[in-house]
């Protein structure tokens, strides 16, 4: 086994309290694309300004309306990788283990994993972007052009996801910072780490003295402050790192 993941395991203790980041990265060998890795990332290809702001959405509904159904469609087609399932099995391994995620999808859920802290909203909830009454579509909203109408104030409907500019769940926020604060490990899996606030929560950590491992392909402004970087695919690390976490326990 590599030698950086019999080294990060060692700080998997059963009395560990660990808090672990994710990013679009987790979901990526489950064919959900990233945002910014160079040619399959969203924002390579299609314009944030334009579909993940209050003002595109304003300007031009039923473009974003159309893009979020395509992704709502990508993401129902998805399933947990073994880089989700290595997460939920590692939670059952730590006395405390607390998963924030930027991602809007469900996999961690679907893979088992409980108590998840959703960052940026989800895209599997729609509200009124005026009244924020919540709403279930229809197979014909679905569909349809343009955003349905809010059955309690006729505004319309939108994503229950976070835009840039917007402010985030405040709830989610205290908690995560409160943990990261107080944990003993800071796990990041597959974010670039350049969305704030998700990406202060490694930085507080560290400045609490928790122990920073950063999983993801390629360095970044998080394998810099890492006290260990494993680099490759998460649905190839996180397996091995939870094996070598359960081999230590078995031998103690
Ligand atoms: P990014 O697309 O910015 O970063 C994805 C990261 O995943 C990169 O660092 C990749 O190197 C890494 N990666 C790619 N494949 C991987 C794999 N198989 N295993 C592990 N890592 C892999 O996505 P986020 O950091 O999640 O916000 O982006 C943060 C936020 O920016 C998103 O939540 C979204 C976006 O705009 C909103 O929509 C509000």
């Amino acid at each position: 086994m590599r030698e950086d993941i019999v080294r990060a395991a060692q700080f998997f203790s059963a009395d560990a309290a660990v808090v672990c980041l994710t990013g679009a990265g987790v979901s990526a060998e489950s064919g959900v694309p990233t945002f910014r890795d160079a040619q399959t990332g969203l924002w390579s290809q299609f314009d944030a300004e334009e579909l993940a702001t209050p003002q595109g959405f304003a300007r031009d509904p039923g473009l974003v309306w159309r893009w979020y159904m395509w992704r709502l469609e990508q993401l129902e087609a998805a399933v947990p990788n073994t880089g989700h399932a290595a997460l939920a099995r590692l939670a059952g391994l730590c006395e405390s283990f607390l998963l924030v995620t930027q991602n809007v999808d469900d996999l961690h859920e679907q893979a088992g994993s409980v108590d998840v802290l959703h960052l940026h909203g989800s895209l599997f909830s729609f509200r009124c972007a005026s009244c924020a009454a919540p709403h279930n579509l229809t197979a014909e909203q679905r569909g349809a052009d343009l955003p349905p109408a809010c059955g309690v104030c006729s505004e319309l409907v939108r994503p229950g996801v976070v835009w840039f500019g917007e402010s985030l769940p405040w709830d989610a926020v205290e908690e995560a910072a409160t943990a990261a604060h107080r944990c003993s490990v800071m796990l990041v899996v597959g974010t670039s780490g350049l969305v704030y606030p998700a990406s202060q929560l490694p930085l507080i950590a560290r400045q609490a003295g928790a122990t920073v491992i950063d999983v993801n392909p390629e360095p970044g402004p998080i394998s810099s402050i890492a006290d260990i970087f494993l680099q490759g695919k998460s649905g190839e690390v996180l397996p091995a790192l939870v094996r070598a976490v359960a081999d230590r326990r078995a031998s103690a």
